[in-house]
C-alpha cells in the first residue's frame, strides 16, 4: 500500500490547505483533495500548487468539484448529484500521498456517510490540524476521541496560529497525543516563507510513515 497521510482538521478554515502545501513540498509528494466544495475562489488544489512550488503533475485532480461552498452532502445535492464513496479510494502511486479531508471529521459526504468513515477506509494515518484559537481544546479532544473510537491511527496534532502554550500542553496531556509542531501566522504567505516556517517548526521525518502491510 502507498505511503501517505490524511490532513484532517478540527473544523473548516483551520489551515489544512496551507499545512498540506508545506508538507507535500517537504515530502516531495503528491497532493489530493478528493472533494472540493466551492469553485468561485481559488480551489484548495490551486492553492497547494501555488504554495508548494511543486510541478502541476503532483497535484492530483479532484474526484468531485462541487459548486457550493457548503458541506459536501449539501453541495452535492445542490449540484443534483450524490457522492459515490466507492469512487473516493486513494489513488495508487510511488510518492507519498498527502490527502486533504473536507472540513472537520464529522462532515457528511452523503446523508449516510461521514468524512471520518472515508478516512477509516483509506487506511492512512491522520495529522490533525488545529487552530490555536479559543475553542480548540474542545474541538481537538473531541476529534481525537472520534478517531480513537474508530481505531484510526493519529500521527499527532499540528497547530496553526499564534502560540498558546497552555492550550498545546492541555491537548497533549488530556488527549494523550503527540504535538508535531506549530505553524505560526505567516505574512506574506508564499511558497518560500511557508517552506522556511515548516522547516523551522516541524520535522519531516515525523510524517514519513510507512503503512505497508
Ligand atoms: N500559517 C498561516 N499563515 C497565514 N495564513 C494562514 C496560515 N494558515 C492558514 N492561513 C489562512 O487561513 C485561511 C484558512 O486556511 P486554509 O484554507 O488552509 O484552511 P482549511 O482548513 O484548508 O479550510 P477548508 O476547510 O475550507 O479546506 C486561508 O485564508 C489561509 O491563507
Ligand atoms: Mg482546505
Amino acid at each position: 500500500m502507498r505511503t501517505g497521510v490524511v490532513i484532517a482538521g478540527t473544523d473548516t478554515d483551520v489551515g489544512k490547505t496551507v499545512f498540506a502545501a508545506a508538507l507535500v513540498a517537504a515530502l516531495d509528494g503528491q497532493y489530493w483533495k478528493p472533494v472540493q466544495c466551492g469553485l468561485a475562489d481559488e480551489t484548495d488544489a490551486e492553492i497547494v500548487e501555488r504554495l508548494s512550488g511543486l510541478p502541476k503533475d503532483r497535484i492530483l485532480p479532484e474526484v468531485y468539484r462541487l459548486t457550493t461552498p457548503a458541506s459536501p452532502h449539501l453541495a452535492a445535492e445542490r449540484d443534483g448529484i450524490e457522492i459515490e464513496v466507492d469512487r473516493l479510494a486513494a489513488p495508487a502511486g510511488e510518492r507519498p500521498l498527502v490527502v486533504e479531508a473536507a472540513g472537520g471529521l464529522m462532515v457528511p459526504l452523503t446523508r449516510r456517510f461521514l468524512q471520518i468513515d472515508l478516512i477509516g477506509r483509506w487506511k492512512l494515518p491522520v495529522v490533525l490540524c488545529s487552530a490555536t484559537r479559543l475553542g480548540t481544546i474542545n474541538h481537538t479532544l473531541l476529534s481525537i476521541e472520534a478517531l480513537q473510537r474508530r481505531a484510526i491511527p493519529l500521527i499527532g496534532v499540528a497547530f496553526i496560529g499564534e502560540e498558546q502554550a497552555d492550550t498545546e500542553r492541555t491537548i497533549a496531556e488530556m488527549g494523550n497525543v503527540r504535538l508535531l509542531g506549530r505553524l505560526p501566522h505567516i505574512d506574506p504567505l508564499t511558497s518560500a516563507t511557508l517552506r522556511t516556517a515548516f522547516d523551522q517548526h516541524f520535522d519531516r521525518a515525523d510524517f514519513a510513515v510507512d503503512v505497508s502491510p
